[in-house]
């Protein structure tokens, strides 16, 4: 897809149509990874229960996929369900299932209309079986598809992915002068798919939360006040504006980012 595709979908003469006319088509970053984060505290602010940030996130999760989808990106990863989640109170973890489910269920005909390829990264044999189903049976129906790639970070835990990928590496026998680190990249979940280019986090939070912490070595983090449930296209153009005036130095000397092949 591309800005045209992204501004058909916009209301013309809107700010995000202007927005979107400020971007440089040359410099979009690939992979975009988004920690969502903030949905308990836009409950709390609305005296809401937790679970209806959770729910009101699901209108956040359509309108970034679909943005996203539009303006070309390679990847979009969201982060939906860590190992740390299940500490919390069961029906809340029931919810955030039952969420993720219904949201497949009504999703899948608008990933399949924007060519999306759904996939999931982390533990999800730890899943209940009806979720599992689940989410098989959107990443087998979008298998074919050749355009984004949606992962839904899901059980997922920065450090049990590159436990799981060292499991990996020695299941298979590798001789240990034959890994390095782009050999050791194709264990991961996200093996063959770009690093992140750019990292966003909601909610104000200044921390990574065990969240691709291989991946990220190289990103760019933008981080916004923002709670989740309010996140929308124009809060993802801002952060791809953003980052299109970094310089990605990557451990050398000032280059444009252009030169660097940052896109
Ligand atoms: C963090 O907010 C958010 C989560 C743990 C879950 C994110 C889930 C969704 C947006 C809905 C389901 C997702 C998909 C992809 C269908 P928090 O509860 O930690 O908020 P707080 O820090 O304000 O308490």
């Amino acid at each position: 897809m591309s800005l045209e595709q992204l501004l058909a979908w916009i209301p013309p003469g809107s700010p995000d149509a202007a927005l979107v006319r400020q971007l440089n088509p040359d410099l979009l970053p690939a992979h975009v990874a988004i920690i969502m984060d903030g949905n308990g505290r836009w409950a709390a602010k609305r005296h809401l229960p937790r679970v209806e940030g959770h729910r009101a996130g699901i209108d956040a999760v359509r309108d970034t996929v679909e943005t996203s989808a539009r303006l070309g990106l390679q990847v979009l990863t969201l982060w939906a369900f860590s190992v740390d989640n299940w500490k919390r109170p069961r029906s809340e973890v029931n919810t955030l299932m039952r969420l993720l489910k219904r949201y497949l269920r009504l999703e899948l005909a608008t990933l399949m209309t924007n060519n999306i390829r759904f996939r999931v990264i982390g533990r999800p044999d730890e899943l209940a079986p009806d979720v599992r189903r689940e989410l098989q049976a959107a990443e087998a129906e979008t298998a074919g598809n050749t355009g984004m790639e949606f992962n839904i970070a899901l059980n997922y835990g920065g450090r049990a992915e590159i436990v799981d990928a060292v499991r990996r590496v020695l299941a298979a026998g590798l001789p240990p002068e034959e890994l390095d680190e782009e050999r050791f990249s194709r264990y991961l979940y996200t093996a063959g798919q770009p690093d992140p280019d750019l990292l966003i986090r909601t909610s104000g939070e200044m921390r990574l939360s065990n969240f691709l912490l291989w991946q990220i070595a190289y990103s760019e983090i933008w981080v916004t006040d923002t709670l989740w449930p309010d996140f929308r296209c124009r809060h993802l153009l801002d952060a791809i504006l953003a980052f299109q005036k970094r310089d990605r130095r990557y451990g050398g000397i000032k280059t444009p980012a252009v030169a660097l092949g940052a896109k």
